[in-house]
């Protein structure tokens, strides 16, 4: 038993919003019996999201309300106890909350940095909230143009990232904005002109991820079955042309990638490949590659990620 003398930070209090904690699946087993540190804190503020994206089941669930504020101030302590420094706001779609402003407040006056990773449909709208609430925004940028729009199921939705980025830009010229790219079946011929698109956009730089199929992230209560899986995850003779399109990558962006632009090295890159590969049952799906996917260090003070999620 673990004689941890921080709190108990598990959020299952009787209140409007109930709020728990949980580490993610694939890395209780590791974790200790309580968390003593937190570094990165990914929080859930709102149930609702305003995409209907193909990799993600979020979009299903009945329509909620945001996390409470009200009871989220009680867990002050812990968050501070925890050594929170930095909390990406996540969903959801965090810009659907009503009170996006007091809850950075709060985030900020724990002493955690703030990050938002959004969809950017509503950046324009709430440019100027956005702009003076948080101090670097992450937005998901699964394509080009019309790849974009067809793997998010919106209409404009490309566009609508392009005006926020400018609105934004012109309340905080100086603010980070980084795009994020989960490498599917519908984009992996595109990640050049995802790039590209990145560019063009004013993003300070892109970040690919694999998409999971397979776990019970993204809202699935039972693991996706095999066919659908396979709407998301990559043939064999798919993953040879991804192989392709990520030398090719590597060929025509290399400067970005030497200036970080493109945020992961050649290895990481070509680890997507590898994780559609271990997906088909190919080897090293070992939790060791899960863990390294993750970006997951261990207990004992180094980087450990973890999530809040809430539940009406
Ligand atoms: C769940 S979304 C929540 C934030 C916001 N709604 C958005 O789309 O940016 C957070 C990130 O998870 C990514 N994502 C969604 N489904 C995924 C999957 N099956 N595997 C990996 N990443 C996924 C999204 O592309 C997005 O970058
Ligand atoms: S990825 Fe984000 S926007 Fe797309 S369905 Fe999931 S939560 Fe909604």
């Amino acid at each position: 038993m673990s004689t941890n003398p921080l709190p108990d930070i598990s959020f299952t209090a009787g209140d409007a919003m109930s709020v728990k904690l949980e580490a993610k699946a694939q890395l209780s087993h590791a974790l200790p019996h309580k968390l003593t540190s937190l570094p990165i804190l990914l929080l859930n503020m709102h149930e609702n999201c305003n995409c209907r994206c193909l990799m993600c089941d979020i979009w299903k669930r009945p329509p909620g309300l945001g996390l409470d504020l009200a009871s989220f101030r009680h867990h002050r302590d812990s968050i501070m106890a925890l050594g929170v420094q930095q909390v990406v706001l996540t969903g959801g779609e965090p810009l659907l909350h009503s009170n996006f402003e007091a809850l950075c407040s709060f985030l900020k006056s724990c002493g955690a940095r703030v990050t938002l990773l959004t969809t950017g449909l509503l950046l324009e709208k709430r440019a100027d909230i956005v702009a003076r609430s948080v101090d670097e925004i992450i937005i998901s940028l699964d394509g080009p143009e019309a790849i974009h729009d067809r793997i998010r199921r919106v209409i404009r939705g490309f566009d609508l990232i392009r005006a926020g980025i400018l609105a934004i830009r012109c309340h905080r010229p100086g603010i980070s904005i980084q795009a994020r790219s989960t490498v599917q079946r519908a984009n992996f011929l595109f990640l050049r002109e995802t790039v590209a698109a990145a560019k063009r956009l004013g993003f300070d730089s892109i970040s690919f991820l694999a998409t999971d199929v397979s776990s019970h992230a993204f809202n699935r209560e039972l693991i996706w079955p095999g066919e659908r899986q396979s709407e998301v995850a990559l043939t064999r003779s798919e993953i040879a042309c991804l192989e392709v399109e990520i030398e090719l990558l590597l060929e025509q962006f290399r400067d970005e990638i030497a200036r970080r632009y493109i945020v992961e090295p050649p290895e990481k890159l070509r680890h997507i490949v590898r994780r559609f590969r271990e997906h088909l049952g190919e080897p090293d799906a070992s939790v060791a590659c899960l863990q390294r996917t993750l970006g997951f260090r261990g207990n004992g003070g180094r980087r450990v990620y973890s999530a809040l999620f809430f539940s009406s």
